[in-house]
Parts: structure tokens; C-alpha cells; sequence
């Protein structure tokens, strides 16, 4: 124990005295000193500016937390800064620097001592004008410019004054994060590293990860050394520390192998290397593990166990079920006006007259029988329990055509999420005339046209349907949606009609644009458009599911079901990271009253598996705690659950993360409760959510950085008296139920629990 103390101090000396003494600058930040002006004019570029009434910003957060709220349109920063000349002379390869602007939400363009940089993360050459249009939805995107050392715009050993003009066109806005900062092109930047878009495979007791090192220059070699550091997150035992020599030949590549035995808990792995030329390169992650049990062989009858559907008008639910196939599945109680296809379990026809159809559902297979009740309610409400699908935009953003999403359906079908009541295949923006297009939007009658990438909706929705999934799509009260595509205004009804003509089961429909309508923000121009489309919906014959997209303005919860909504965005988009998803997921508190069947807060669409709002994806940046953190919150939320990741590329572990039933029956519960924050306790979050059966489910959250034990005091949440206890990821009892719950939990990570 002594000597390994005292071995940890040495190198950890030796690295100090490194930093301090040996290492070249390589890298000056740019990340103080900022300057604002809310107001747009093209001199603001120049290097000369009086900036008597610019005020400091910070450009880690948005302008709309910091006095700028609701600040549409365009605006201006500026930073003045040395450039020290030692930083030229560490180019050793020749490759120049990168200015890091960050993060921009939505569209930046960059000036250099007056001279234009680039745009959207672009550059252009010395002596380019800037174009006229920038505006993007690439709000996630790390804007990167590349300049050569001997770049005219850059002035050595003096000041500089870089500007950036911001354009936000919707939502919040402004440069916000990233790490500004300007860096000598190393060695790091020239060896792709491709740990992170390479999968952990589970190969029976063996978790596995291979991947390459590829030295992209065809001058340089990448030499130096890779430690692999893993370490178990909630035992703390050292499981690999190794460190081996890189000696990469330009264009050639290095295979990395790294191997674990299965475990039950996520290990935290760090590869770091540490380049000859003084460079060095950090990557850190997560590995998955798994908790849900294998789907068994045997029937068993999963998802919603009510389904909500208008009198007269066309019927279809697939009942999911899981387990070996061939399998037959029947309905005994159905009402004459539908019928069951006992291969697929779709349940198609008419629905019935108003009232309450208890159906027998029976599954059969080659290993066994289940039966289990499903309630038709033929009324006036839909989508009784939260929907449950996938979305296109959080993968493929603006980049989504019709091969994608029949892909994503395919996988529906073939990964067996339709068998756990995964449904709806949503098409977000991107499938009209982009509004500056030359080209006709609409028809002579008014109705929309599809731009190529979808020719034939109605084709699409058949293909969707005979798959028994359910079909959405997406669009703008305003004349045009958020990506600059055609909108439905003052064509509500034509849109209405088309989408009933191809089959459409879903809207979600994002204000956007509607603001330039809307004369403003009071409550009554906020539901206008819904009603209009919750009119124009109505007089289809079909059943529409309503989302609005509006961000939760107007506290949209405490009226969203009166316009016709079945659910409701309450903030503003997720992305794939902690601080987002648990900053909106951990605030869902004052709308859980408003939350009951056929009435959903909707926290946005989840963050798991490969997403991208693109058309290049990533996995998601949630570690694997994080992600069993966020399908629990989600479940317990009951909040709509649609996916926003390329199916094709589902890996063990987020399929797994998508198909236990139990904890998929906590979302889909019949009485429709949202969980309310019961405890917070330091890092520590407990919510309960209310369940039909009498039951509770549990969430105990750790938002704290390392792994914590807690004692939940059961009595004191409302839960008493002889019951059982139950861990759901799982799916295990516990031992009989004490006044007290002691758990273990990682950081980020969840206990999940039903108590009955
Ligand atoms: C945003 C919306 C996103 C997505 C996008 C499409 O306003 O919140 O979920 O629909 O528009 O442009």
C-alpha cells in the first residue's frame, strides 16, 4: 500500500515538472474578454470600432441567460487578443493553426482584423467576401477554422481583434461554449483516433473494442506512447493500466485491442497519449453494461394495455409481443367492425361506437401460451398512453430521405422493438420545398408538394403500415418550419387533408416561423395556430395524434390538451450530453398535475444510440450511466418516448436499454401519473411515480460526480406497510420491503424500483 503511494507521487511529480518546464506553447485561449453589441451593422467586422457602448459577455452560456432573452435575429462579439509569435515557431509540421471559435446557435461568421475568416465552421480564403445568407441549424457544431501560420489576417506579436456576427433565427442564441481558444496543428490533430466511434461488443464473457489509429498525413510519422487506463466506476478496482509505444508510418494505421471480462458495473477507461513532438491527446469513456435479462423465448404480451381511437374512424394497433416466432395471436371480444391478423397481431377495421371493448389477447408459440387484457376505448382521446417511436431529427436532422426511415421501420421490426411497443416512425423537417427554393411548394389546389427525397408519401405510409408501425410527420404553423422549409400556414386544412390522403398518424407541429405571425405573446395568439390545426385535423377521417412544438411557452402544460394537443414540448432541444438531458429532465416539476392520459409533458426525444442531427452521427456522449439515468427519468416522467438514433446501428446495450418491459411498463402505465420530485438531498434526487396497480416505481438519481451509498427513507416518500420491492433494470425482488432502502448508486447513474 506504502510503496504504491509513494510510486503515484513520483510520476505524478515528474509530470508536473514537465508541464511546467519542458513543454512547447501550443494552444492560447480565447475565452475571456468578450465584448457584445445586440444590434447588427456590417462595420462591426473592422478593426477600428468604437465600442464605448459594447457590453462583456460570457461565451460559455447563451445571450438568452445573460439579459439577451428571446433575442431574435442577428449580433455581434468581438475579442481583442495577442498572438504571441512563440506559437508560430512550434508549426513543426507544417500544418498551420486552428482558431476555435465553439459552439454557435445558430449560424456565426468570423472576421480577423477585419478581413472575413469563414463561416459555419467553412473557412475561406484570404480576400473572400462573406455570403449573404449563414443561417444554420448546426447549433451543436464546434466551429473550427483552419489558417495557415503565414495567413495575411493573422498579425504576429500584436493585437488582433476577431468579430463574430451571430444569426439566430429561432430559440436561444449566441456563441456558448466549446473552449475558445487557437492551437498549433500537432501531432493529435493528425492521428485519427477512432475509439470513439467504435462499438463495444459483447463476445460471451468477454466485453471487446477494436479500433485503429490512423495516421491521416502522408509526411509525417506519429510517434510516442498510449496508456490505457480502466478502472471499475463503482468498485474503484484497477482493472488495466498498460502503456505501449506508437510509432504510426504516414498513412499507415495502429489496430488497438482492449478486452474486459463482462461486468456489472460501467468502467471508466482513459486512453492518453503523449506525442514526441509535445503534443498530447486525451480520450475518455465509459464502458456499457448490462443489466436487463435476455428477452425470453416464451409469449409474452408487452406495451400499452389500453389504446384510445374515434369512433368511425380507420383502426389499426399492433399488439406487441414478444418471444419466438412462428407465433399466433388472437383476440377474443373484439368488436365486429375490426379484426386480428393472428401472424402479425395487427388489429385492423373501423373503430367501434363510443365505449369501453375489453379484449382477450392470446399469444401462442412452439414453447408456451399468454394471455393478457387489452382495453379499446373508442371516445374521444388518443394516444392514451405516452407514444412510443422514433423520431428522424435527432439522427438525421435536415439530412432524413425515405430510404432512412424505412430503414429505421425495418429495424422496428427485425431488432423486435415493435414487440415491446415501440411504434411510431416520425419524419421530422426536411420533407417539403426548402422556402427559398425557386421551385413550387404547393400545387394549384394549394396542396403541398415532398421535395425529392420523399416522392411518394402515401407509398411511404403504406410501407409503414403493413409493417403495423405508425406513421408521423412534422410541420410549421408558420410559413416556414425551423430548417427554412415550407410551412402550413393559411394551408392548414389542405396539409390536414393531404396528410390523411398518405396515412399520417402523428403531427408535430413547431411553432418556428409562427412568431412573425402571431400579433404577440399572450396566451390567445400562442393557442391560435393549435386550434386552427386541431380543427383542420378534425375533420379528416383519421385518427391525427397532435404534438405541439413550442418550447413550453406560455406554460403550454396548463392548456396543451384544450387545443387538441396530446402532447407538448415543455423546453427547448436535448442534446446529447449530461448537462442537457438532466438539466430538462431533472426540471420536469410544476407541470407533473397536467400529465394524464391522452396529455403528455414531452422533454424532447431521447439522446441514445448514434445521433447527429446530420448526416454524420456519433454515439451518443451520454456514458452509459447516464443513459440508464435517462430512460428511467423518461419512464417515470411519462414522457412520449421516440428515438432519435440510427436503428441500423443499435448495439447490445442500447437495444437492451430499450426492451425491458418493466421498466417500459412504469412509462406506459394505464393511470398516466408523471413522477413527482419526492427528495433532494444534496447530489441525491428520489422520485415516485404513482402506478395503476397500486404499485409505486422508485427513480433514486445521483447527480454527483462519484458513486454515493444512500439510505431512502421509504416512510417518509409515502410508502409503507408489508410490501415487496423490486429492482426493475433487473427485474429482480429484493428482500421484503423495511422502512429504509439502502442502495448503491454511480455517479450520474440510477436505482430503479417498484415498490407494491
Ligand atoms: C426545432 C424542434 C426540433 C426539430 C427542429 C426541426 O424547433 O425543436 O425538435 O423539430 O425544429 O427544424
Amino acid at each position: 500500500m506504502g510503496l504504491k503511494y509513494l510510486s503515484t507521487v513520483v510520476v505524478l511529480a515528474t509530470a508536473l515538472t514537465l508541464t511546467a518546464q519542458n513543454l512547447p506553447l501550443r494552444q492560447i485561449p480565447i475565452d475571456q474578454g468578450w465584448l457584445f453589441n445586440p444590434t447588427d451593422d456590417p462595420s462591426f467586422s473592422g478593426i477600428r470600432v468604437d465600442e464605448k457602448n459594447w457590453k462583456p459577455i460570457s461565451v460559455e452560456k447563451d445571450w438568452d441567460s445573460q439579459g439577451h432573452k428571446g433575442l431574435i435575429g442577428f449580433a455581434w462579439y468581438r475579442l481583442k487578443f495577442v498572438l504571441p509569435k512563440a506559437l508560430r515557431n512550434e508549426d513543426k509540421l507544417k500544418e498551420g493553426m486552428f482558431l476555435v471559435v465553439g459552439k454557435v446557435d445558430d449560424g456565426d461568421q468570423v472576421f480577423l482584423n477585419g478581413e472575413f475568416v469563414g463561416q459555419n465552421g467553412k473557412t475561406f480564403n484570404p480576400g473572400s467576401k462573406p455570403p449573404a445568407d449563414f443561417r444554420t441549424g448546426q447549433w451543436q457544431l464546434e466551429r473550427i477554422y483552419k489558417l495557415a501560420m503565414n495567413d495575411p489576417r493573422l498579425k504576429w506579436g500584436s493585437e488582433n481583434v476577431l468579430a463574430v456576427r451571430v444569426a439566430n433565427p429561432s430559440g436561444p442564441g449566441g456563441m456558448y461554449g466549446g473552449g475558445q481558444h487557437i492551437r498549433v496543428v500537432g501531432m493529435s490533430n493528425i492521428l485519427d483516433f477512432q475509439a470513439q466511434s467504435a462499438p463495444f461488443t459483447f463476445y460471451g464473457s468477454e466485453l471487446v473494442k477494436k479500433f485503429d489509429l490512423l495516421n491521416t498525413s502522408s509526411k509525417f510519422s506519429v510517434q510516442g506512447t498510449l496508456n490505457i487506463d480502466v478502472v471499475g466506476i463503482m468498485s474503484g478496482k484497477k482493472i488495466i493500466n498498460n502503456t505501449r509505444t506508437i510509432d504510426i508510418a504516414p498513412g499507415e494505421k495502429m489496430p488497438i485491442n482492449v478486452q474486459l471480462g463482462i461486468k456489472d458495473e460501467a468502467c471508466k477507461i482513459s486512453y492518453h497519449i503523449a506525442f514526441k513532438d509535445g503534443d498530447s491527446y486525451e480520450f475518455k469513456e465509459e464502458s456499457p453494461y448490462i443489466l436487463t435479462p435476455p428477452v425470453s423465448n416464451m409469449p409474452k404480451i408487452n406495451g400499452a394495455t389500453t389504446f384510445g381511437a374515434r369512433p368511425g374512424k380507420p383502426f389499426m394497433f399492433t399488439v406487441p409481443v414478444s418471444g419466438e416466432r412462428p407465433m399466433t395471436i388472437t383476440a377474443s371480444g373484439l368488436p365486429k367492425s375490426l379484426a386480428i391478423n393472428s401472424q402479425t397481431g395487427i388489429i385492423t377495421g373501423i373503430t367501434p361506437a363510443l365505449g369501453t371493448y375489453k379484449i382477450l389477447i392470446k399469444a401462442t408459440n412452439a414453447r408456451g401460451e399468454a394471455t393478457r387484457e387489452l382495453e379499446i376505448i373508442s371516445g374521444d382521446r388518443l394516444a392514451l398512453t405516452p407514444p412510443m417511436g422514433w423520431n428522424s431529427w435527432n439522427c438525421w436532422g435536415l439530412s432524413v430521405d425515405e430510404e432512412k426511415v424505412v430503414a429505421s421501420a425495418r429495424t422496428f421490426v427485425e431488432k423486435g422493438l415493435r414487440d415491446h411497443g415501440w411504434s411510431y416512425i416520425n419524419i421530422d423537417d426536411g420533407w417539403e420545398i426548402v422556402g427559398s427554393s425557386p421551385d413550387p411548394k404547393r400545387d394549384s389546389d394549394g396542396n403541398i408538394l415532398v421535395n425529392n427525397k420523399f416522392p411518394n408519401m402515401k407509398r411511404l405510409g403504406d410501407r409503414l403500415h403493413d409493417l403495423g408501425l405508425k406513421f408521423g410527420i412534422y410541420s410549421s404553423p408558420g410559413p416556414l418550419t425551423c430548417g427554412g422549409y415550407t410551412g402550413s400556414y393559411e394551408y392548414e386544412q389542405n396539409d390536414a387533408n393531404s396528410y390523411a390522403e398518405w396515412g399520417v398518424d402523428y403531427l408535430k407541429y413547431d411553432w418556428c416561423s409562427y412568431g412573425r405571425v402571431a400579433k404577440d405573446s399572450s396566451l390567445a395568439e400562442l393557442k391560435k395556430p393549435y386550434e386552427v390545426m386541431r380543427d383542420a385535423l378534425g375533420k379528416v377521417n383519421r385518427d391525427i395524434v397532435l404534438s405541439l412544438c413550442q418550447y413550453g411557452m406560455g406554460k403550454v402544460w396548463e392548456w396543451g390538451d384544450s387545443v387538441g394537443g396530446q402532447l407538448w414540448r415543455t423546453t427547448y432541444d436535448i442534446t446529447d450530453t449530461w448537462n442537457s438531458m438532466s438539466t430538462i429532465g431533472f426540471s420536469q416539476v410544476e407541470n407533473a398535475p397536467f400529465a394524464k392520459p391522452g396529455a403528455w409533458n414531452d422533454p424532447d426525444m431521447l439522446v441514445l444510440g448514434w445521433v447527429g442531427w446530420g448526416p454524420n452521427l456519433h454515439p451518443t456522449r451520454l456514458t452509459p450511466d447516464e443513459q440508464y439515468t435517462h430512460m428511467s427519468l423518461w419512464c417515470l416522467l411519462s414522457a412520449p418516448l421516440l428515438l432519435g438514433c440510427d436503428l441500423t446501428r443499435l448495439d447490445p446495450f442500447t437495444l437492451n436499454l430499450l426492451t425491458n418491459d418493466e421498466v417500459l411498463a412504469i412509462n406506459q402505465d394505464k393511470m398516466g401519473r408523471q413522477a413527482t420530485q419526492k427528495v433532494i438531498d444534496g447530489s441525491i434526487q428520489v422520485w415516485v411515480k404513482e402506478l395503476h396497480d397500486g404499485g409505486k416505481a422508485i427513480g433514486i438519481f445521483n447527480l454527483g460526480e462519484t458513486t454515493t451509498e444512500y439510505e431512502v427513507n421509504l416512510e417518509s416518500i409515502g410508502i409503507a406497510g408489508n410490501k415487496t420491492i423490486r429492482d426493475i433494470w433487473r427485474q429482480r425482488d429484493l428482500s421484503q420491503l423495511q422502512s429504509k432502502h439502502r442502495t448503491r448508486i454511480a455517479p450520474h447513474g440510477v436505482t430503479l424500483l417498484k415498490v407494491i
